[in-house]
């Protein structure tokens, strides 16, 4: 028989039905492990050599056809052919066909369920590298506007209503924990897939005197599967960072949603930079803030693919099935768009022109200072919940005279409670105010410069 067989061999005497073809073949998204598949046959056939099952004159040959092969396919010289089904049997037929019989031996030991289980792995702990990185760069485009606003007052909210006054870096550096913490756990699941599946067969394992070890070791695994059933059937390493890009991508959201509020009419606390907005075809006067939408909306597809991704592998029995093929996707999807997603925060975050003055007088209405006159009243020994109840007065006092709390007379203050004294107009004074917090995690300036510090030597941008 002549022609590419793809992976059914001689077994079957005709084609597959076009349409099944189409659905079977993967070589349409799975060209992305190209890089990974041929790093894993260059391990496996260097091994194979090293323990004789197949010559050093083969491994060689193999070795530069492989490379060969890639360089092609990776540059359009050579394209992808459907009917080969996938990215293993495309490099291996055209292996096959750089040079021959040596190209026959490749597959000595293997089976493409332990081979993609690999290639997998080795395309979820690089994602990961990669996106550690970009949060890195988000993080730091944080933190170069948090240092340039240590001294920008805001009002902190909650319900999205004017609670409390806060510092603009403490803001931002909020989103620098949720970062962190994402960052994690992309790392705990690049170190869940850093096990090397190869050896593990079709299933069973294998009768030759193989040398899995050597494998893992070439290919930087730290360790070798221990059950070659679960080598070939578990994507929860898929799973797991798909979750974690859900989770730091729900983050993003956030922060879409927060720039769109800032950078509307109502709020105007921020200019979005041109290069990330868009215009109104109907409305000339319209600058809007698509990619912070963006932002704020593509969290739904990566959540999407968790979804897709569990239910996939939920109730397939052991070892492999054909459904894994079906986790290909919601991986390549998630981790494409958080990368993507992340790239653009980061240069609309460092795009991003706060109106400082706005901020600063949204403090100064709304009452958001209640709550240092319930605590001076109790640095004058009045009790919490009564000393809130008298502020509470003062606030529905000043709302019907349509005044802020600092314009309030100080005999009126007085009627309310005998304890107020001169001194309260400097307690009022927001500044002050935020200052007084200086506990750790707290607003004060010097407890915001101290996490400052800390994030700046972390990330390599101070020593
Ligand atoms: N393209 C296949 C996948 O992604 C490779 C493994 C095929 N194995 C098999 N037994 N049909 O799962």
């Amino acid at each position: 028989m002549s022609g590419p067989k793809g992976a059914r061999g001689n077994r079957f005497e005709g084609a597959l039905d076009p349409v099944a073809a189409a659905m079977n073949a993967s070589v349409g998204f799975d060209h992305r492990l190209l890089p990974h598949d041929v790093a894993g046959s260059i391990a496996h056939a260097e091994m194979l050599a090293s323990r004789g099952l197949i010559s050093q004159e083969d491994a060689r040959a193999i070795i530069l056809g492989l490379r060969e092969v890639a360089d092609q396919l990776a540059s359009g010289a050579l394209a992808w052919d459907e009917a080969l089904e996938d990215v293993h049997m495309n490099v291996e037929a055209r292996l096959i066909d750089e040079i021959g019989d040596a190209g026959r031996r490749l597959h000595t030991g293997r089976s493409r369920n332990d081979q993609v289980a690999t290639d997998l792995r080795l395309y979820a702990r690089a994602a990961a590298g990669r996106i550690q990185h970009a949060i890195d760069e988000l993080r730091r485009a944080l933190v170069v506007q948090a240092r340039a606003h240590v001294d920008t007052l805001m009002p902190g909210y909650t319900h999205l209503q004017r609670a409390q006054p806060v510092r603009l870096a403490h803001h931002l550096l909020a989103y620098d924990q949720m970062l962190q913490r994402d960052r994690g756990r992309i790392t705990d699941a690049a170190r869940r897939a850093d096990v090397s599946p190869l050896g593990a067969g079709a299933l069973a394992g294998t009768t030759l005197a193989i040398d899995r070890k050597r494998v893992a070791d070439a290919l930087g695994f730290s360790a070798v599967a221990a059950n070659s059933l679960d080598a070939v059937g578990d994507r929860d390493f898929a799973i797991e960072l798909v979750s974690a890009c859900a989770l730091a991508h729900v983050h993003l959201s956030r922060l879409g949603e927060e720039l769109v509020l800032w950078a509307s009419s109502e709020f105007g606390f921020v200019r979005i930079g041109e290069a990330y907005c868009s215009g109104s075809s109907l409305m000339p006067q319209k600058m809007n803030p698509d990619l912070a939408e963006l932002l704020r909306a593509k969290v739904g597809r990566v959540v999407g693919a968790w979804v897709t991704l569990v239910t996939v592998v939920k109730g397939t029995p052991l070892a492999y099935n054909k459904d894994l093929q079906e986790t290909q996707e919601p991986l390549y999807d998630a981790v494409e768009t958080l990368e993507a997603s992340l790239a653009v925060a980061r240069g609309m975050i460092a795009s991003l022109d706060f109106d400082v003055a706005r901020m600063r007088a949204a403090i100064d209405a709304g009452y958001l200072v209640a709550t240092e006159l319930a605590d001076y009243l109790v640095t004058k020994g009045v009790p919490f919940r009564e000393a809130h109840d008298h502020a509470g007065k003062l606030v529905r006092l000043a709302v019907s005279r349509n005044l802020e709390l600092a314009q309030l007379p100080l005999d009126d203050l007085r009627a309310v409670h005998p304890a107020f004294d001169d001194d309260v107009a400097t307690w009022l004074d927001p500044v002050r105010a935020v200052d007084r917090r200086d506990l750790p995690g707290a607003p004060a300036r010097a407890r915001v410069l101290e996490e400052l510090a800390w994030v700046e030597r972390e990330l390599g941008l101070s020593d």
